[in-house]
């Protein structure tokens, strides 16, 4: 599938004739963690044409007050609840094609037959493509709430180097998955370059990209821990550092250490250029009050460049033991500050929001 563009851009071009890229008002399907407060928010931004970047399941009154034909196809082909029923039309085939590459560890058990086996997403005018949420394996190709929520911290941050004028920007999606947050970006002058382990991401992303004509887009198939090559202006990325110990899961695609972590902040700083800004996701331990990844942070880091440290969410793991995500930013080498922001309430955390789609 991933490399027929034509059959990509003949899908794309279907989703816009239906009105698709409204689909995007809708919130994006979890069920981890679900307030009132949270639930209020989202329909506050619903109203005023926002998307949401939380986690949230879909309450039914999200569907009563959507376009019935978006809430159709977003059904089926964002959330993968298609049926046997469906007399699909022929631009959305491909993404029920399951003539993958034999190379690719992806497992098929839970999906069934009816289901597409990759999804999309309609994000900042763009498309994004995933795997189902049913697949599962290595090679399942992952889209989540970080996703989102990178996605406007990078788009944040671009901005500041588009002010600032000068050079083209050059951006490093690193362990850019289907490629969702590097494709999330406004048109600049430049170019990007996605990393990630999985090929099978890595030709989605490409697709996306191509089917979109974003050839100033590159990605490559590689190991981050092995070092990068090149000088980025931009670098944004949810790279692997949850500590399967933590959790007892071993989530293949975010596995990481404090050493991973480590290596990972070395490359970035090898690899950003003087005015240079990155955005990145990290999990972190928190014990008795200890925050062993900002601790890593702070070390690595010194006195080479600036950061931020907003914690995002705190779960509870046992007695004397938190998990954290939080988002890292490193600053321009000029600017040296170091902030530490902490959760402003306890248990969840509204990202900042401040894009409007356009009318
Ligand atoms: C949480 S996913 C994020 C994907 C994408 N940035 C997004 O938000 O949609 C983490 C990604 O890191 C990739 N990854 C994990 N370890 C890696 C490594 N050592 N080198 C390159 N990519 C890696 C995984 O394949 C996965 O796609």
């Amino acid at each position: 599938m991933p490399y027929r563009i034509e059959d990509l851009k003949s899908l794309f071009a279907f989703l816009d004739r239906e009105g698709f890229r409204a689909s995007q008002r809708l919130p994006l399907v979890a069920s981890r963690q679900w307030w009132l407060s949270g639930e209020i928010e989202s329909l506050r931004r619903f109203g005023q044409g926002r998307p949401n970047l939380h986690e949230v399941a879909v309450p039914a009154w999200y569907w009563a007050v959507h376009h019935k034909h978006n809430r159709f196809l977003f059904e089926r082909l964002t959330l993968g609840r298609a049926d046997e029923s469906w007399n699909r039309p022929e631009a959305v085939e491909i993404l029920f094609d399951r003539a993958i590459p034999s190379d690719w560890k992806l497992d098929l058990s839970s999906i069934e037959r009816a289901s597409p086996l990759w999804t999309v997403v309609a994000r900042f005018d763009r498309y994004i493509l995933r795997s189902h949420p049913a697949v599962g394996g290595e090679h399942f190709v992952y889209f989540g709430d970080d996703t989102l929520f990178l996605m406007e911290q990078s788009r944040r941050l671009l901005a500041e180097l588009v002010q600032e004028g000068g050079e083209s920007v050059r951006c490093l999606d690193l362990c850019c998955g289907g490629g969702g947050v590097g494709l999330s970006l406004p048109p600049f002058e430049g170019n990007l370059q996605g990393l990630d382990l999985n090929p099978a991401a890595v030709a989605l992303a490409h697709s996306a990209a191509r089917a979109q004509g974003l050839s100033h887009y590159h990605y490559e198939c590689t190991d981050i821990l092995q070092g990068i090559k090149g000088e980025y202006d931009l670098i944004f990325g949810n790279p692997p550092t949850l500590d399967p110990k933590l959790t007892g899961q071993d989530v293949f695609y975010a596995t990481g250490s404090l050493d991973v972590l480590n290596s990972i902040l070395e490359t970035c700083l090898a690899a950003l250029s003087p005015r240079g800004r990155a955005a990145m996701t990290v999990f972190s331990a928190v014990r008795d009050g200890r925050d062993e990844t900002l601790e890593v942070i702070k070390e690595v880091i010194g006195e080479r460049r600036g950061l931020t440290y907003t914690v995002r969410r705190e779960f509870a793991l046992r007695e004397g033991l938190k998990l954290r995500h939080a988002l890292l930013i490193l600053k321009p080498s000029r600017n040296r500050s170091q902030e530490v922001v902490a959760l402003s309430k306890p248990g969840w955390r509204l990202p900042g929001l401040n894009w409007r789609r356009p009318r």
